[in-house]
């Protein structure tokens, strides 16, 4: 790698490695001195490429903004040109980091109060894992309903490891206990569960009953959505349709949405 590379996109080392299933894998970095985003932000990150041009890609922060390492969440694309290299990563080896962050998946792009839904599919769940661990959440609103839809139950594990993980945190895991509702469902498989795409599930109200909610209204709900592209499209017809209005970090708003970046 050459100099210029280096300093623009610093090196940071593999801390450990975790393959959830065949094609999801999680995996920490140490964190920059000096290094600080907000929850839900995602940074560039990825490995050098031919003629040592690296290959980058957004990566949603999984982390809390207290913990000491960096961690993200990342589907295995086998032809991918970065994922299919970072997923054979092993701790001790580099990979690259800007050290910009950024994003729309942030308390400061909502109004505060009301109850927060965090709506993702897939590796979309990444950014939401750092939110429910960030105690300024529950300073900000009043309840918190996390969603995550899979096509498979194995897709759902590193969700509900991390949804464990706040309950049992010894700080402020007895905040969360009494108001962070999870909530998954499955769509390719049987299941004793939930089962269906958010938007059916939201549309019929089965969302709502297995949350103890009532339907969403932009008075009393605020919705993150982030994950697979058709059903943010989807969703935010929907919730545009029944008077969500988008925010942003100049204006906030009653929803935000992000694109889940693979490849
Ligand atoms: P489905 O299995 O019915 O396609 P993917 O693995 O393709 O990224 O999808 C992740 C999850 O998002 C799957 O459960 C998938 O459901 C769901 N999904 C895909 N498209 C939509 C959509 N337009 N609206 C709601 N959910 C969707």
């Amino acid at each position: 790698m050459t100099a210029a590379i280096q300093s623009a996109h610093p090196e940071r080392t593999i801390l450990a490695v975790r393959h959830h299933t065949e094609t999801l894998f999680s995996f920490r970095v140490s964190r920059p001195a000096g290094f600080r985003f907000r929850a839900g932000e995602f940074v560039m990150l990825g490995l050098p490429g031919p003629e040592g041009r690296p290959i980058l890609r957004a990566y949603s922060i999984a982390s809390a903004p207290w913990e000491e390492f960096l961690e993200f969440y990342s589907i295995k694309v086998p032809d991918g040109p970065l994922t299919s290299r970072l997923s054979k990563v092993a701790p001790g080896d580099e990979i690259l980091l800007k050290s910009k962050t950024t994003g729309t998946l942030v308390a400061d792009a909502l109004a505060p109060g009301g109850t927060l839904w965090l709506v993702a599919t897939g590796t979309g769940f990444a950014p939401f894992a750092s939110i429910i661990r960030d105690p300024d959440t529950y300073e900000r609103f009043d309840h918190v309903v996390v969603t995550h839809t899979c096509r498979t139950a194995a897709e759902l594990s590193y969700g509900e490891d991390m949804v464990r993980d706040t309950l049992a945190h010894p700080l402020f895991g007895e905040i969360a206990a009494g108001r962070l509702t999870a909530i998954s469902a499955v769509t390719r498989e049987p299941t004793a569960g939930l089962a269906g795409r958010i938007t059916d599930l939201a549309r019929s109200g089965a969302l709502f009953d297995a949350a103890r909610r009532p339907r969403w209204s932009p008075e009393r709900d605020r919705i993150m959505v982030c994950g697979s592209t058709d059903m943010i499209k989807d969703l935010r017809a929907d919730v545009e349709a029944a008077g969500f209005a988008e925010g942003s970090n100049a204006a906030p708003g009653t929803f935000v949405v992000e694109k889940a970046f693979v490849g």
